[in-house]
């Protein structure tokens, strides 16, 4: 007789980070699919928003998403170069450039935002991001600095 597995509840006394996670729908949003079709072990604690290219994620989005209480935030695009649009992912990086002096400046550390370059076929990268990410967010702990007292 087979045995069912039993989920157990999870502890909350245990930090479990909360990441946004923007992700391009040419590249790394089909690198996390791949991810899963392929059954690759990783943190589920990135929520993923899907957009249509890293450089169209604004500024306001990565410190709104901090307002709303994220831990960390992820933004993943095309490899320079192969963008769908071109340069979309070179303004990309320059506009991360911009939000990690602002961070910086407003006391949030600068490991709680992340950029990567994951193409369609880098499910294993994609996975490895998202751990390593988790990981160092698990080591800074809850992000409360711009999370908005509700
Ligand atoms: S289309 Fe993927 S980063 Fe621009």
């Amino acid at each position: 007789m087979a045995s069912t597995p039993t989920q157990t509840p999870k502890d909350p006394s245990v930090f479990e980070p909360r990441i946004v996670a923007f992700l391009c729908k040419w590249c790394s949003s089909a690198g996390s699919d791949l991810a899963g079709v392929s059954r690759m072990q990783y943190p589920s604690n990135a929520v993923p928003i899907t957009v249509m290219c890293s450089g169209s994620v604004s500024p306001v989005y990565i410190l709104s998403a901090f307002n709303k209480g994220a831990d960390g935030v992820l933004v993943s695009g095309c490899h320079p170069g192969d963008c769908h649009y071109l340069k979309g992912n070179y303004f990309a990086r320059r506009k991360i450039f911009l939000v990690q002096k602002l961070l910086s400046f407003i006391g949030i550390e600068k490991d709680r935002f992340r950029m990567s370059w994951v193409s369609a076929a880098e499910g294993a990268k994609f996975a490895q991001v998202v751990e390593e990410f988790v990981r160092d967010i698990r080591t800074l702990g809850p992000q409360r600095k711009l999370k908005a007292k509700r």
